[in-house]
């Protein structure tokens, strides 16, 4: 009997020098560096560098990209047209994956055949930063045009994070709102072989070209298993409504083996090494904006949760709180987890192509036994010997 993995759980299926996920010891390492530190210490920006290159930048280095960053903020007027034609009501994150593959076809004009789609690793550094520079203004553009505002164009004087609230609601962000942010994307932006950058990684594996990776791992990220949940999150908290409605409302839910959206992870059984970090940044929010209710009905629902089924919260459940805070709708939140994750994605893709082999797993076949189509006669019974064309080697 094979063995099979289901769900590939437990499979190691290369190295990755990108991050380190221990679920024993409940840490994740950027490069190296716990990510709590990063989120401490760190702009995105310096991240998105170190996850890119392997060390965090120098002062200079980081100026540079910030600098480059800058420089590709606006959202182009032909893929803001290509926005245009999603309809309102579509998911924001196929407005989003719409977005990204436009720009890939708008990039990769003209760039021949696909023997040359997977491109160097400088070009796709360069891809990979424009990526990550944009990607703000398809979110904020998505948010606002939903909400029937007009777009609000960049500020140079703000870094990313400020500038990325700037853009997506028209005003300053007070400085804690902009720390919060900034820690949120730092914690989403990378995570090992999860879901979607297993996707990115296994579309680069076939030498195709970055954007066709990242608009996979788009797909992959938006459902609610994966990078959905934090959406999912705030759906929950809306059914629910407040603190004391949890015990009815969890009796509920477990008694129709609902899952409950923001719990559970496939590597940390214990907790998962990031959501200290949001909460913390979570707790901030709820200081910052007078809402003790928030935490109440998170709090309680963890308790409860936790206490029935012995499953943790993972990063999702303190995040999908802190965007709702933060002013963004609830239908943006996953694609704020691609503006993140893009820089994860982008780092895997570089590396799966620096050392690459096609991904192509086994299966073991559990359909029906070889069969045939009535009345069916092969070619080669109705061709007599001296009619049939000679042997190909292929
Ligand atoms: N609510 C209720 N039961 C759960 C949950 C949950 N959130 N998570 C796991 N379980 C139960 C599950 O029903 C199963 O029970 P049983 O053995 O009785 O059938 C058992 O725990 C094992 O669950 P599983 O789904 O087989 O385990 P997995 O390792 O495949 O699950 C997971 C990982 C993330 C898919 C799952 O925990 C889940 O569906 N969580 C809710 C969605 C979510 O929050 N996803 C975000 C994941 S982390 C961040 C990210 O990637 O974006």
């Amino acid at each position: 009997m094979t063995d099979i993995k289901k769900g590939l759980a437990g499979v190691v299926v290369d190295y990755t020098a990108v991050s380190k996920v221990n679920p024993e010891t409940n840490s994740l390492l950027y490069r190296g560096y716990p990510v709590q530190e990063l989120a401490a210490t760190q702009p995105f920006e310096a991240v998105a560098y170190l996850l890119w290159n392997g060390e965090l930048p120098t002062e200079v280095e980081l100026a540079r990209l910030r600098a480059t960053e800058r420089s590709y903020r606006v959202l182009p007027a032909d893929v803001r047209a290509g926005i245009d034609l999603v309809p309102l009501d579509a998911h924001p994150m196929d407005e989003v994956r719409t977005a990204l593959s436009l720009i890939g076809a708008r990039d990769l004009a003209g760039s021949g055949s696909v023997l040359d789609a997977s491109g160097s690793a400088a070009e796709n550094l360069s891809r990979s930063i424009r990526l990550f520079s944009v990607l703000p203004a398809i979110v904020a553009y998505g948010q606002r045009r939903r909400r029937g505002q007009q777009p609000v164009a960049p500020r140079d004087d703000l870094d990313y994070a400020a500038n990325f609230l700037w853009m997506t609601f028209g005003e300053e962000a007070d400085p804690v709102v902009v720390d919060a942010f900034n820690r949120s994307m730092i914690l989403y932006a990378e995570h090992s072989f999860n879901a979607s950058t297993f996707t990115a990684r296994v579309i680069a594996s076939t030498l195709s070209d970055l954007y066709s990776a990242v608009v996979g791992a788009v797909g992959a990220l938006k459902g609610p298993l994966h990078g959905g949940a934090n959406e999912a999150v705030l759906h929950i908290f809306d059914e629910i409504g407040a603190a004391e409605n949890v015990v009815p409302w969890l009796d509920a839910a477990l008694a129709e083996k609902r899952k409950i959206m923001g719990f559970g992870h496939r590597v940390y059984k214990r907790g998962d090494s990031r959501v200290p970090t949001m909460k913390a940044a979570l707790d901030t929010l709820v200081a910052h904006y007078d809402r003790p209710d928030v935490l109440a009905l998170y709090e309680t629902l963890e308790s409860e949760f936790v206490s029935r089924k012995g499953i943790y919260p993972n990063l999702d459940y303190p995040s999908g709180p802190a965007y709702n805070l933060m002013g963004f709708d609830t239908l943006t939140f996953t694609p704020l987890f691609v503006a993140a994750r893009i820089v994860g994605w982008t780092a895997h893709v570089i590396e799966q192509l620096g050392a690459n082999a096609l991904i192509r797993p086994l299966s073991e076949y559990n359909g029906p036994d070889e069969r045939h189509i009535e009345g069916y006669v092969p070619d080669d019974a109705v061709l007599s010997a001296a009619e049939r064309p000679e042997e190909s080697a292929g």
